[in-house]
């Protein structure tokens, strides 16, 4: 993972998160008392949906603050701090489930992380996940990268963002058979009026490193905010361009 979460902020204004990834755990077909793991569980509330549904759930993630708030929120609930790319279970389990975290791989560690998966999955088990494709955020990484143009700096992508094609090809070399995919728009609804700027703060660390000054970064995120505001502020509301990549895998 390649950022520092402010775990607070992130669990009370970008709720919407979570809240999307209800979509994707209806494609989990397990009978109730199975095990699952939540893979990038973050602050939880995904892994109490999933418990809800009558599974037995782990979460695991990266960051100790999320996982501070995810045992503050639910103590019920096992929690483990573990990094993506370099996991193992002490038992295998019938389905890993993600939300939204594998755009924050990258690209050369994906296959590590889908070998630490494969690992923990017993036989015939299901991988059942939803993060960034192709085109995810277009618009705003493009009004960023021009905007560090401006300013004389190169905006580094910190994203993966694959086509079916690509990630399939990756899942079914180590080992797993896809059985459902499908990229789609989904526009979604940013919070207040400074929506945006506070999207690309929240969520846009790595890239501003390059940036020598604070009033550097100011300027870009204003002229940033500026551009998109023609195509991303629609009706005194602010949209993200998101594009998901939603899949269902069983291991071989
Ligand atoms: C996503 O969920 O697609 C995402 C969120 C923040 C930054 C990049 C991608």
């Amino acid at each position: 993972m390649n950022i520092t979460w402010d775990a607070e902020k992130y669990t009370s204004d970008f709720s919407f998160v979570p809240q999307y990834g209800n979509r994707v755990a209806e494609l989990i077909d397990a009978p109730s008392g199975s095990s699952v793991l939540d893979l990038g569980c973050g602050n939880g509330a995904l892994t109490k949906v999933l418990q809800k549904k009558g599974y037995r759930v782990t979460g695991l993630d990266a960051s100790k603050e999320l996982l501070d708030i995810a045992r503050r929120n639910y103590p019920e609930i096992e929690f483990v701090q573990g990094d993506a790319v370099n996991f193992a279970l002490p038992e295998p389990v019938d389905v890993v489930f993600s939300n939204a975290v594998f755009h924050w791989v990258e690209k050369e560690k994906q296959p590590d992380m889908i070998k630490c998966v494969y690992k923990a999955l017993k036989k015939n088990g299901q991988f059942v996940f939803e993060f960034g494709g192709c085109n995810n955020n277009r618009m705003i990484h493009s009004a960023l990268a021009a905007a560090f143009q401006e300013y004389g700096f190169c905006y580094e992508m910190p994203f993966y963002f694959p086509t079916i094609g690509e990630y399939a090809s990756l899942l079914e070399w180590e080992g797993f058979q896809v059985r459902y995919a499908v990229l789609f728009d989904r526009p979604t609804e940013l919070q207040g009026e400074n929506g945006m700027e506070e999207w690309i703060r929240m969520f846009i660390k790595r890239p501003f490193t390059v940036i020598q000054t604070e009033q550097e970064k100011e300027d870009i995120i204003r002229r940033t905010v500026k551009e998109l505001r023609d195509s991303l502020y629609i009706n005194g509301k602010w949209y993200a361009d998101y594009v998901r990549i939603r899949m269902k895998t069983v291991r071989w």
